[in-house]
């Protein structure tokens, strides 16, 4: 399963990307405006420190106006993948977009038949967002399912992105489930690594090694 980070901020970026286990970064109008930072210039940053896929959303809502920003955009670095909302017209531009050979984020899925749309329309990803469809009262982990098997019963290519992660059982249960790519707040991915245990066992295995009197590096 891939991992995304889901930031605008460059220091959180550059500290997961020199892990190695950064596979791309979404943003979204929010996460830009929090960051504080001038679109262009920050997702340009963004696509240099990172090699994979770096969704840049745009905000028209239209078709044409939406394929104009796309435009723009996706002249920004070879790496920036349009995000477009899952609308009729953010379909149609996903449409036209994948045509040209430009890598499209089809964002704001909420439905397993809206991921069937995504798919038809040629999204390279498509971004069910889990913990907005908890807080709303539906079971997030339950569209990641149906998708998961839709994609599968035709053979679709598009790739499943949850979006909206909250917690680190998110991830476990997207990577069971079998979906392609798990974007994630920084604290998140920070947080897989964790486990009271493994403190615990490096302190018992220090405090051991030390009574040997021994060095490795000599
Ligand atoms: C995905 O691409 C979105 O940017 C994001 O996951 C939304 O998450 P939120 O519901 O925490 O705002």
């Amino acid at each position: 399963m891939k991992f995304f980070a889901d930031t605008a901020e460059i220091a959180d970026i550059a500290e997961l990307a020199a892990t190695g286990l950064l596979d791309g970064v979404t943003t979204n109008p929010s996460l830009i405006a929090k960051s504080g930072r001038d679109f262009m210039e920050v997702t340009r940053e963004i696509c240099a420190l990172v090699d994979g896929p770096v969704s840049a959303e745009v905000v028209a809502l239209d078709h044409p106006t939406m394929m104009k920003e796309a435009d723009i955009l996706r002249k920004i670095a070879d790496n920036v993948c349009i995000k477009v909302p899952l609308t009729i017209d953010g379909l149609k531009t996903c449409k036209a977009l994948t045509g040209e050979g430009t890598m499209v984020n089809v964002t704001l899925c909420f439905s397993a038949n809206q991921a069937l749309l995504a798919a038809k329309a040629g999204a390279t990803f498509v971004s069910p967002f889990v913990g907005r469809h908890d807080d709303n009262g539906f079971d997030g982990m339950e569209l990641i399912r149906d998708i998961r098997l839709i994609y599968d019963n035709y053979s679709f290519a598009t790739e499943i992105l949850v979006a909206s992660i909250r917690h680190p059982v998110h991830v476990l249960e997207s990577a069971r489930i079998g979906a392609d790519v798990a974007t994630m707040p920084p604290a998140v991915i920070r947080s897989l690594v964790k486990h009271v245990l493994t403190d615990k066992g490096i302190e018992g295995f220090l405090a051991d090694w030390a009574k040997t009197g021994q060095t490795i590096l000599k």
